[in-house]
């Protein structure tokens, strides 16, 4: 039977899993047109999901397209040339998988450049790519790295320029298409942008769920276990979290299996506000995340109080370096008017609890106040 997931990435075969339909073919669209893409947001919100739903797809609907999928995180401390000597392991293990996948044999000149070569810098590996390509001309080479930030700095700059490179070479380049995701943009990995092949055009928005998907999400558990949620308390749900992937999880995984509500009788308002205690009160990751984030610099607390306080409001410039990381945690975004707004109803609370000796009175706005 599958469960909310709530602890990393969720997997269809075992989760109950909002499939991003759109945002998946408008991600694999701009892959085929060997666009290189950033995907940028913060902790928990399902970028690790979405990039694997979306190189599923492409795996099995396109067979033309090679996909090396990387991960950066272990590589922060790394020198620059142990970082190259791992990235090499890691592409042939990759490659290895792919062609084990598809339950093909690789050529055997494949097999032997493999094992002759060493990456020691960003120009072998542009050199590397470039080979490779021969090897498998029928194929579109997809790069796609997770937890990109992670990448060492001393490393950062050379993995630019030879990207760089290989877009502009040509038409047919290797990779045909790359993609960086993780939680810090490049600006803010603080290296000039204009040397960057990737373009301010090119960053894809991972949105919080819609009101729709939050509906798909719960649905699919109402269909399989036929117990339904009122719709007031869908409505609660996202209101409360404004589509935040991993609360909204955590919300179902409540009501379903925590608080153990007899499967016959439906979800209703009472178990929501019983749930919403609980969530609140709970040794929760994303909301521990959350506290610890805003403690981290003692400014976080008066510029949130000013955004909280909304008398003049604060202008979501990413410019300002407490802004910009305060939005990197994922605890403000945007609003309609251009200002900084607090991502969603619980977080609100949870800043209030986390500065509640200095606060007085807005406390009364959350629960009266705001709707
Ligand atoms: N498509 C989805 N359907 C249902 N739940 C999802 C989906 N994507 C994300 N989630 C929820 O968000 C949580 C985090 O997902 P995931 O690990 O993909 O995010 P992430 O942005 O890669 O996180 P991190 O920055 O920590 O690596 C999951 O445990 C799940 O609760
Ligand atoms: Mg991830």
């Amino acid at each position: 039977m599958r469960t909310f997931g709530t602890q990393g990435r969720v997997y269809p075969s075992r989760h109950y899993v909002v499939p991003r339909t759109e945002e998946k073919t408008e991600f694999i669209k701009r892959v085929k047109e060997g666009r290189y893409i950033v995907l940028f947001a913060p902790r928990q919100t399902g970028k690790t999901t979405f990039f694997r739903l979306a190189l599923d797809t492409l795996t099995t609907e396109e067979p033309n397209y090679f996909p090396i999928q990387l991960n950066f995180e272990e590589y922060e401390d790394s020198t620059a040339s142990e970082f190259y000597a791992n990235l090499y392991e890691d592409i042939r293990e990759e490659i290895e998988n792919v062609f084990q996948k598809r339950e093909e044999v690789p050529p055997k000149a494949l097999i032997q450049f493999l094992e002759n070569t060493a990456l020691t810098d960003h120009v072998s590996m542009r050199r590397f790519f470039t080979h490779f390509d021969s090897f498998l001309p029928d194929h579109r080479v997809v790069l796609i790295i997770d937890e990109f930030d992670a990448i060492p700095r001393e490393a950062l700059k050379g993995f630019l320029h030879s990207l760089r490179r290989i877009y502009l070479a040509d038409e047919n380049r290797c990779p045909h298409s790359v993609s960086i995701i993780g939680i810090k943009s490049i600006t803010q990995l603080s290296y000039d942008r204009s040397v960057s092949p990737f373009n301010i055009q090119d960053e894809f928005n991972l949105p919080n769920f819609t009101f729709e998907q939050v509906c798909e999400l719960l649905g699919q558990y109402t269909e399989a276990v036929g117990q339904a949620f009122a719709e007031e308390v869908v409505a609660s749900i996202h209101k409360q979290t404004a589509g935040q992937p991993v609360l909204v999880n955590h919300f179902a995984a409540i009501l379903t299996e925590t608080l153990d509500i007899p499967k016959t009788e439906p979800i209703t308002m009472a178990h929501f506000l019983n749930a919403h205690t609980q969530l609140l009160r709970g040794q929760n990751t994303n909301i521990k995340h959350l506290t610890t984030n805003i403690r981290r610099n003692p400014r976080f607390g008066s510029v949130l109080m000013r955004i909280m306080a909304r008398d003049e409001g604060v202008d979501f410039n990413l410019d300002d370096d407490i802004i910009s990381e305060l939005a990197t945690y994922g605890v403000i975004k945007e609003g309609v008017d251009g200002m900084c707004e607090i991502l969603n109803p619980i977080y609100l609370y949870c800043i209030m609890r986390a500065f509640k000796p200095v606060l007085n009175g807005l406390e009364q706005e959350y629960f009266y106040g705001a709707d």
